[in-house]
């Protein structure tokens, strides 16, 4: 490929502690995005890039890409070719699903279209990348057990016409075998109460990180949730959001917080100023939010006392209007509102499913109705949808996503526009939720 946006360079301190300790300490570990994957192919429109899916320790309870967890972060541009070699060292059978983006059904990895990489093999996934965004990989086989012990990794596409500026990528994930039952008794019991609070997350593998950014300097981030199974709730002064899932917003949103399930993208803007400030983590559950304390999850310090900077003109085309009460061309139901709650989709589980039938290049409207105590973000493979209405109201913006998070017992719509033909899984995105039974197929004929 030609060339890659600059990275922020950081230096910080990491490490558990007081705040204002932590603030005070000299550098102890370096923190930064995770590191570009390295493209071996000298052509500007070509990505190739080789992934070896591996244990990081002799006992095989932490994997990685490349021996990194996460992995290193895929960059192309809209219109570049890319290829994906996995290269399976793993004990066990696994795939490269690539989560969120528009590509031919036999390269999702979803373990079906093509089958699962058995242990010494490779595959090669390869694509045209068509949609600017932050995107994601991870296995689609095991996912519980694997993407728990660390295989996942950003994949970001650029777009032609954007602002370029540092940016930063931080992927939240749970600390591995802290908060978390073994893998072999993960789907015995629920989530552990400090779990439920989000006490436990890691950005880039690192615990509560101080990122010394520049003051006066504009930081593009684009954030990840690639633990299992936890919502996480942010907030910090000033949250800007300027893209979801599926690229920008047609114009960027001022929020009190961000939420974001397991899955779930968001990129914001962060305009430095000369005042400190963390990014807090607000108590949250699969059941919604709870009582407790927030936690800081990360904290900026900035360097210099230059004055933020004026926002930018983010925005992406407006998106045409669609009637919010258009009626469903399908009725997803969700019920069971945990793991040994029999989790069911139109009361079938995965893999016992009734393929939903779509007629390709045709808009699609599907209802997500929740019948659960629980919440459950819903991702659709092969193709960005719109939300059209949350319990029969326009949504707050709009905007595209793969990944939606539906509250207890609410109804989303949306519109999907499915032009590749394929057996698409759609599924909730707790991991543990998914595995045991909550996904079914949207079939694009
Ligand atoms: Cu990120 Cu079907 O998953
Ligand atoms: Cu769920």
């Amino acid at each position: 490929m030609r060339r890659a946006w600059p990275l922020v360079a950081l230096v910080v301190a990491c490490a558990g502690g007081e705040l204002d300790q932590r603030r005070a300490d000299t550098v102890a570990q370096p923190f930064s995005s995770p590191p570009l994957a390295v493209d071996l192919d000298p052509r500007p429109d070509v990505v190739k890039i080789a992934l070896r899916a591996a244990p990081l320790d002799r006992a095989g309870t932490r994997l990685g890409y490349n021996d990194l967890s996460p992995g290193p972060t895929v960059r192309a541009r809209v219109g570049d070719t890319v290829e994906l070699t996995l290269d399976n060292q793993l004990a066990a059978a696994t795939t490269l699903h690539l989560h969120g983006v528009h590509l031919p059904y036999a390269m999702d990895g979803d373990g079906h279209g093509a089958p699962p990489v058995a242990p010494g093999e490779r595959f090669t996934y390869s694509f045209v990348a068509d949609r600017a965004g932050t995107f994601w990989y991870h296995p689609h086989v095991g996912a519980v057990e694997q993407v728990r012990a660390g295989l996942y990794g950003a994949l970001v596409i650029e777009g032609p016409d954007e602002p370029r500026l540092d940016e930063l990528v931080l992927i939240f994930s749970e600390v591995p075998g802290e908060a978390w039952d073994p893998p072999s008794h993960a789907h015995a019991r629920p989530l552990s109460i400090e779990h439920r609070r989000g006490q436990s997350w890691l950005v880039n593998g690192a615990r509560s990180p101080l990122l010394v950014l520049a003051s006066g300097s504009i930081v593009r981030a684009r954030m990840l949730n690639a633990s299992s199974d936890v919502p996480l709730r942010l907030t910090w002064p000033g949250v800007r959001l300027i893209a979801t899932d599926q690229g920008l917003l047609p114009s960027p949103q001022e929020l009190d917080e961000l939420a974001l399930a397991p899955g779930d993208r968001a990129e914001v803007e962060w305009r430095i100023g000369p005042e400190p400030f963390d990014v807090l983590a607000l108590p949250d559950s699969t059941v919604g939010p709870i009582a407790g304390e927030p936690v800081a999850v990360m904290s900026v310090s900035p360097r210099g006392g230059l004055a933020a900077p004026e926002p930018l003109p983010w925005g992406a085309p407006a998106m045409p209007t669609v009637d919010p009460a258009r009626a469903p061309d399908a009725i997803w139901v969700l019920t069971g509102a945990g793991v040994g709650s029999d989790l069911r989709i139109n009361g079938e589980r995965f893999p016992d499913v009734t393929p939903t039938l779509a007629p390709r290049d045709r808009d699609f409207v599907i209802e997500l109705r929740n019948l659960s105590s629980s919440r459950h973000p819903m991702h659709l493979h092969g193709h960005p949808f719109r939300v059209l209405s949350i319990d029969g109201q326009p949504p707050p913006f709009d905007s595209w996503e793969d990944t939606t998070e539906l509250e207890a017992f609410s109804t989303k719509r949306v519109l999907v526009h499915p032009d590749l033909v394929g057996e698409w899984m759609a599924h909730c995105h707790l991991l543990t939720h998914a595995a045991g039974g909550m996904a079914t197929i949207l079939s694009v004929r």
